[in-house]
């Protein structure tokens, strides 16, 4: 390599790196070598008060520039925790608000690592409004490019305000998120708690579902964002990511699938059977986890997928599961991913817990964001559909592009059992035991897959085998559906 061209390929310099944690030396190893080009390392603060005009680090506890992933430009920045505790005050706010701006402004992805005790407590309101700006410029940026934070530290107050604007959040098993720490929840509270009972990666991985994916540490972050980006667009404005096309592996997808309703079985197997490579990138693996989201390829293209999980819950929908499904509906929507839904559902969780828990209002949350998604999205019924879980669940009524049904599908107004404890409650508190018998005859009469396919509710029914072949072709005549270029934020659910 000649040196004028080394000269246009500034290095990050190995002895600028911080070992261990430092903001660079991650942004080093998440990076492609060489790629990261640095702004502003040497601002400062001008703060004055508490001793701060002593300590005026470079770059102000955050680093922030531009670089790629996996050949992809992106915006990046990372708080130092060692740096005033990687707390934000004006100057550090300025640089992050930047940094997002100019990704949205670039039609590139933005990556944030978030490793903060938020807002600097000694330079009061100016760090505040320092949050102000930075959330501005995230929910500008939001349905533009796709941002995506990682929190590798305990991270309080902005710095986990932020992440929640963005469009998935990355923790690992060292870090911890909340708004204000153990110590304020003791001083204002009175509660004792822990740091990880409070915020750690149980807590947002599995009841809050602030974090989308949990993984163990930095590295296995990194792997994870390397991934995630490798099927988003740059931006909204930029043609989907096109991979080599691959096979699924060889799967009887019929074999996987119980003809018994009641029955478990995974649906991310019958993913995986449909999928390029079986790959499945699961999205909130452990919160709601009746409902399965993620990314995967169908011909070289991400689709998102949206399925009800047999196996948790009988893979019924309640408020959570469709706020989880609603956000990840809207994000493939604004960034122009055609949508696979795999319906397997039994109706809507019935419950006083349920309906105080505001499932009304969570339920349509799902209902809006099918109804309005531009994106291609075409419907799997894979074995039921009921009740106002079949409407929500991508229906031709809402406007699937096509809905398909596997042989034996069954979709209804409710489940056979409670249609004819209804509709024959006369017959069968007269004759008990024919029960079984007008149960059988309702199922037969009004709830089988032709009938909806007599009617034009489902298109067509498909032999399980053929379901790629199907999804394959469908999503493929789909693809003019829409231009790309921003259609709307991703809204925090
Ligand atoms: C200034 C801070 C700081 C902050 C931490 N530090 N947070 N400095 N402003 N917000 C400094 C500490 O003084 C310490 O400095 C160093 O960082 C390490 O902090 P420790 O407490 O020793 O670390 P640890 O025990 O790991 O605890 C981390 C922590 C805790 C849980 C984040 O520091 C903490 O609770 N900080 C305050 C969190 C908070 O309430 N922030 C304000 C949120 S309001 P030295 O010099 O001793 O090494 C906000 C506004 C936006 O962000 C709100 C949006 C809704």
């Amino acid at each position: 390599m000649s040196d004028s061209m080394q000269a246009e390929t500034p290095a990050v310099d190995p002895l600028r790196l911080a070992p261990g944690d430092g903001a660079r030396a991650r942004i080093g190893r998440l990076l492609d070598p060489t790629s990261f080009v640095e702004l502003g390392s040497q601002r400062r603060h001008r703060a004055t008060g508490f001793g701060l005009e002593s300590r005026q680090p470079d770059g102000d506890g955050v680093v922030a520039g531009t670089g790629s992933i996996d050949g992809m430009a992106i915006n990046v920045f990372a708080q130092d925790r060692r740096v005033l505790g990687g707390s934000l005050g004006e100057a550090h706010a300025d640089k992050i608000a930047r940094t997002i701006s100019q990704a949205a402004r670039g039609g590139v992805p933005l990556v944030g690592i978030n490793d903060s005790g938020g807002a600097r407590i000694q330079e009061g309101v100016a760090a505040l409004d320092g949050y102000g700006r930075v959330f501005s410029a995230n929910v500008a940026a939001s349905g533009r490019s796709p941002q995506l934070s990682l929190v590798l530290g305990p991270c309080a107050g902005g710095a986990v305000y932020s992440p929640a604007l963005m469009d998935f959040t990355i923790m690992t098993d060292e870090a911890y998120m909340f708004l204000t720490g153990p110590r304020v929840v003791k001083a204002v509270t009175g509660e004792d708690v822990d740091a990880r009972s409070l915020g750690g990666p149980e807590v947002h991985g599995q009841r809050s579902g602030s974090a989308h994916f949990v993984v163990d540490d930095d590295e296995a972050a990194f792997a994870v964002t390397r991934e995630l980006l490798g099927y988003l667009p740059s931006s909204s404005g930029s043609p989907p990511r096109q991979a080599p096309p691959e096979a699924p592996p060889q799967t009887d997808l019929r074999a996987l699938v119980p003809t018994d309703g009641r029955e478990p079985y995974d649906v991310r197997d019958v993913i995986r059977g449909v999928a390029d490579g079986g790959r499945f990138l699961e999205v909130q693996e452990h919160w709601a986890r009746n409902l399965v989201i993620g990314f995967s390829r169908i011909d070289g293209r991400t689709v998102g997928v949206v399925a009800n999980q047999a196996r948790w819950l009988a893979g019924v929908l309640d408020g959570t599961a469709s706020e989880k499904g609603a956000r990840f509906v809207r994000f493939c929507d604004a960034f122009g991913i055609p949508l696979v839904v795999l319906v397997d559902v039994p109706g809507f969780l019935p419950g006083t817990a349920q309906e105080s828990g505001g499932v009304i209002r969570k339920g349509a949350k799902l209902l809006h964001a099918f109804t309005s998604a531009t994106v291609p999205r075409v419907s799997v019924v894979l074995r039921k559909a009921f009740g106002g879980a079949y409407i929500v669940m991508n229906s031709r009524s809402i406007g699937a592009d096509a809905v398909l049904a596997w042989p034996g599908a069954e979709l209804a107004v409710m489940g056979a059992e409670g249609a004819a404890d209804i509709v024959f409650r006369r017959a069968i508190e007269e004759e008990p035991e024919r029960r079984d018998e007008l149960v059988a005859s309702y199922r037969a009469d009004a709830m089988h897959a032709d009938l909806a396919a007599r009617r034009g509710s489902v298109d067509e029914l498909i032999d399980p085998a053929d379901t790629r072949a199907a999804l394959k072709s469908l999503l493929a005549s789909l693809r003019g559906a829409r231009q790309h270029g921003f259609v709307h934020d991703n809204l925090p659910q």
